[in-house]
């Protein structure tokens, strides 16, 4: 039998813990703030940013909303920024991506300074996590560690493998994979022989961006099987990059879409939030 791993409860565990945590910052006086920027109105942008300030609000932290014109210009959008970056009572600025084709994301990114990039997405923190040293690490594969290792899944010196090299989670979940002395493979959509490398994974990490893409026969028996994907199928019903009904019976446990990593990115968000203040 497979263990189904229970993003909603495990997220919701680090929900409270972080809530004490906040409680305690506020009896020594200090505060926190989060500021969420969105441009635009992509309907799942707002779902994402309506989440984040329900959960800022159920830990105990301030969020600031700016809610910016499809036609914002990036000299406005990094002149926002750069106003937040010298506020002293903002910790935290996440601008939600994608952002309008307008205007350079990288350039955004970069311009959030390093010790409010509670994404983790800013070359510092990025290169900090690298040569493993501290930093702010991207929500979704710290949230990813923190399912495994809740979950008490083993991963040192087992073999990782990561289906993706996207920068917001390929890259920094395998250098956090590597940072917990598992084997890392990167695959992505040049690598030859895809499920002879997929079939020797003990911990197999979907990355891909394609419905149901992983089905059985990717997967090793009895390995773990983390799903990062999040589409719409043909009945509207959401679905992952893994086929759920014919690989969960194959492996020891296995992530659900929906309730598995989502929830996890959202609780690891307000994690890196506390920690710009501890
Ligand atoms: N869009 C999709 N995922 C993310 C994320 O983790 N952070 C931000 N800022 N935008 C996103």
């Amino acid at each position: 039998m497979y263990q189904i791993i229970d993003g909603k409860k495990i997220s919701q565990e680090i929900k409270d813990e972080l809530k004490e945590k906040v409680t305690a910052l506020k009896a020594e006086g200090k505060s926190i703030c989060l500021a969420v920027i969105q441009v635009g109105s992509d309907p799942a942008s707002s779902v994402y940013v309506g989440n984040k300030k329900k959960a800022c609000a159920y830990i105990g932290i301030e969020s600031l909303a700016y809610e910016l014109p499809e036609e914002t210009t990036q000299e406005e959008l990094l002149a926002l920024v750069r106003k937040l970056n010298g506020d002293s009572k903002v910790n935290g600025i996440l601008v939600q991506l994608p952002l309008p084709k307008h205007i350079d994301e990288n350039a955004v990114i970069q311009t959030i300074s390093p010790e409010k990039d509670v994404d983790g997405f800013n070359e510092k923190n990025v290169g900090a996590l690298c040569v493993g040293s501290k930093g702010f690490v991207s929500c979704t594969p710290l949230g990813i560690i923190q399912l495994l290792k809740r979950s008490g899944i083993e991963i040192s010196g087992k073999h990782c493998v990561v289906i993706g090299r996207s920068n917001i989670v390929g890259k920094p979940m395998s250098l956090l994979l590597l940072r917990e002395n598992g084997t890392v493979t990167i695959c992505h959509s040049r690598t030859q022989n895809l499920k002879e490398i997929t079939k020797q994974a003990d911990i197999l990490i979907a990355a891909v961006g394609k419905p149901k893409f992983v089905d059985e026969t990717f997967v090793k028996e009895g390995a773990a099987v983390i799903d990062v994907g999040i589409h719409r199928n043909e009945n509207n019903k959401l679905c992952g990059d893994v086929d759920f009904e014919k690989v969960a019976p194959h492996t020891s446990a296995i992530t659900p879409v929906p309730g598995g990593v989502g929830p996890m990115t959202i609780a690891m968000l307000m994690y890196n939030c506390v920690s710009s203040v501890e």
